[in-house]
C-alpha cells in the first residue's frame, strides 16, 4: 500500500499571504500542495496559471499536485511542467487524445494523473489506468471549493482500488472534494491513499495549522474497516 498523503488545496487559502499559508502547510505536516487550475471554460471559475505555480515553487519544497480543470490541456502541460509542477492531472473530458497527453506529461518529467467528473462514466478512464501515476476521484463536481461530498463516489474509489490492484498499478488513488474528518475515513477504507482538502483545512475555526494537523492525526489513526 502506498503511504497516505495529505494534499491541502490552496484554492481555499489566502492567496494574498500565500507564502505564509504554504509555511503553515509544511509545519502542520502536509505532504503535497494541491493546486486547482481553472480556466472559466471547462469550469465556470477562473483561478491561476503557470506564473502562480512558479511563485508557489519558489515558496515551498512540497510537491505541487496540479489539477488542470481546463479545456485543451495538451496546449498547457509544458508551461505547468516548466513552472514546477510535480504531478499534472488532466480531465478525460477535456482531452482530445488522452494517451498523447499522458505521454506528454511523463516526457516532461512529471507524474501523470487522470481524473473525471462525478457525472462521467468510470469506463472513460479505464483504458488509461495502466499508463498513469495517479488517478483522481472527484467527490464534488469540479469548479468550486466548499461543496457537499457525494457519498456515491465511495463506490467509485472501491471499484478503482480493485482495478488498480488487479493490474499491480503503483498509481496513487487520490480523492478530491468535500473531504473532511467524517468523509476521509470512508474514502480511506474504500482504498484511497491521497486526500485533497480545501475548506475543511483552510477554513477550520481554529485555523489551517490546527485543521491540517487534525487531518494528519486522523490519517495515521484511522482503522481500515473491512
Ligand atoms: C474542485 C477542486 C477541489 C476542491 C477541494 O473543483 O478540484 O480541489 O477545491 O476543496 P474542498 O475540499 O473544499 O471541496
Ligand atoms: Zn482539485
Amino acid at each position: 500500500m502506498k503511504p497516505y498523503i495529505l494534499a491541502p488545496s490552496i484554492i481555499a487559502s489566502d492567496f494574498v499571504n500565500i507564502a505564509k499559508e504554504l509555511a503553515i502547510c509544511e509545519t502542520a505536516g502536509a505532504d503535497w500542495i494541491h493546486v486547482d487550475v481553472m480556466d472559466g471554460h471547462f469550469v465556470p471559475t477562473i483561478t491561476i496559471g503557470p506564473l502562480f505555480v512558479e511563485a508557489l515553487k519558489r515558496n515551498t519544497k512540497l510537491p505541487l499536485d496540479v489539477h488542470l480543470m481546463i479545456e485543451n490541456p495538451e496546449a498547457h502541460v509544458k508551461s505547468f511542467a516548466e513552472a514546477g509542477a510535480t504531478n499534472i492531472t488532466v480531465h478525460v473530458e477535456a482531452c482530445r487524445d488522452v494517451r498523447k497527453v499522458i505521454r506528454q506529461i511523463k516526457s516532461l518529467g512529471c507524474g501523470a494523473g487522470i481524473t473525471l467528473k462525478p457525472s462521467t462514466s468510470i469506463k472513460e478512464i479505464e483504458p488509461f489506468l495502466s499508463m498513469v501515476d495517479l488517478v483522481l476521484v472527484m467527490s464534488v463536481p469540479p469548479g468550486f471549493s466548499g461543496q457537499k461530498f457525494m457519498p456515491k463516489m465511495v463506490e467509485r474509489v472501491k471499484y478503482l482500488r480493485k482495478k488498480l490492484d488487479a493490474i499491480h498499478s503503483k498509481a496513487h488513488l487520490e480523492v478530491d472534494g468535500g473531504i473532511n474528518l467524517k468523509t476521509l475515513p470512508l474514502m480511506k477504507s474504500a482504498g484511497a491513499n491521497a486526500f485533497v482538502t480545501g475548506n475543511a483545512a483552510f477554513k477550520h475555526t481554529k485555523g489551517a495549522n490546527f485543521g491540517i494537523r487534525e487531518f494528519k492525526n486522523l490519517l495515521v489513526k484511522t482503522k481500515i474497516t473491512a
